[in-house]
Formats: C-alpha cells, sequence, structure tokens
C-alpha cells in the first residue's frame, strides 16, 4: 500500500484531534520527577502507567530526575519490591536526567516535593513550560523515603493517591 502524502497525514492527524476533543478523550504525556529517580518517581510512573490500563486510557508516562548520580541505573530494589507487592514491575526502569526538551513533550510535569519543584522551574523558559509543573499531590509533598526504609509502603500509597486524582482530574 502507498504511504501517505504529508498533506493526508497533516488532514488526518487533524480529524483525530477534532474527535478526541468532541468526545472529550484527553491524551495525556506525563512525565513525574523526582530528585534521583530511583524512588519516588519509578514509582509513580510505574503506578500511573498500571492505573490509566486499568481505566483504558491511551496516556504516556515517563519518569526522569534532577540529579545524575543514578543515570543508566534501575530503581532502588526497595521501590521494586513495595511496587512488585502491589502487583507492579517497575524493574526494567532505567534512570534519566531531566531535560530542556521535556517541557516540550510533555503535557503535565509532575514533581514529588517543593525541592523538585523549584529545581525544575528554574529551568523554565517561559510561563507555557511553567504551568506543566505541579507536585503530584497538589499542596503536600511525598517525602523522599531514600533514608528511612519504612517510608516505601506510606509513600506507594501516598503516590497512588496522587494519581487517582490526576486521573479523576484530566480524563474527562
Ligand atoms: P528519589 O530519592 O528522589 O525519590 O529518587 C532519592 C534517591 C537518591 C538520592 C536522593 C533521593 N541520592 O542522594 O542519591
Amino acid at each position: 500500500m502507498r504511504g501517505y502524502a504529508d498533506d493526508e497525514f497533516a488532514f488526518l492527524y487533524h480529524l483525530h484531534i477534532c474527535i478526541s476533543s468532541h468526545l472529550h478523550i484527553h491524551y495525556m504525556k506525563i512525565l513525574m520527577v523526582c530528585l534521583g529517580n530511583i524512588c519516588r518517581s519509578p514509582l509513580a510512573e510505574g503506578i500511573m502507567q498500571h492505573l490509566v490500563k486499568q481505566e483504558g486510557l491511551n496516556w504516556e508516562i515517563d519518569s526522569a530526575g534532577t540529579g545524575d548520580w543514578h543515570i543508566g541505573n534501575g530503581p532502588d530494589r526497595r521501590s521494586v519490591k513495595v511496587a512488585r507487592d502491589q502487583g507492579i514491575d517497575i524493574s526494567k526502569q532505567v534512570c534519566r536526567l531531566f531535560r530542556i526538551s521535556d517541557f516540550d513533550y510533555f503535557d503535565l510535569i509532575l514533581v514529588m516535593d517543593e525541592s523538585n519543584l523549584s529545581n525544575i522551574l528554574a529551568m523554565a523558559r517561559n510561563d507555557e513550560d511553567r504551568k506543566k509543573v505541579k507536585m503530584l499531590l497538589g499542596d503536600k509533598p511525598v517525602p523522599d523515603p531514600y533514608f528511612d526504609d519504612a517510608q516505601f509502603a506510606p509513600v506507594f500509597k501516598l503516590i497512588e493517591a496522587g494519581c487517582k486524582e490526576i486521573i479523576k482530574q484530566y480524563s474527562h
């Protein structure tokens, strides 16, 4: 079969956007951000992917960190375990650094705490970038569990609740 010419593709893409917005289907691209990208944001990525799949939503979810210590590593084993206990596999994720182009690609950048918020806002180029950045839980932080093993289970619950709230807010 012949491929689509550019204008045919543009027409079909426009049609897709029109139908989607008419049906109030919002295709979201969400980036979860924390400091190390090994504890909280990998959990947020895995939990959100799990929930949107359950809801039948075709959203794209990724995560990144503002610190570069763990680039290329998998998530912290304590996050892997607490997720696995709830039937979610995050073990294949690979830590990456936040990049400026994430402001262009993603619709929403959800940070875990105020420190992540100020780190990301310091990199924002304009109001359009700034408008995309929110704390996952709105007004309260997801605490950093890195130095406290006992925090991983409650952090999972906080992130799960935050993700459910985001789905409620943006899925219709
Ligand atoms: P995260 O936790 O931001 O939830 O991934 C941390 C992981 C590593 C470090 C700090 C926080 N660290 O300093 O290496």
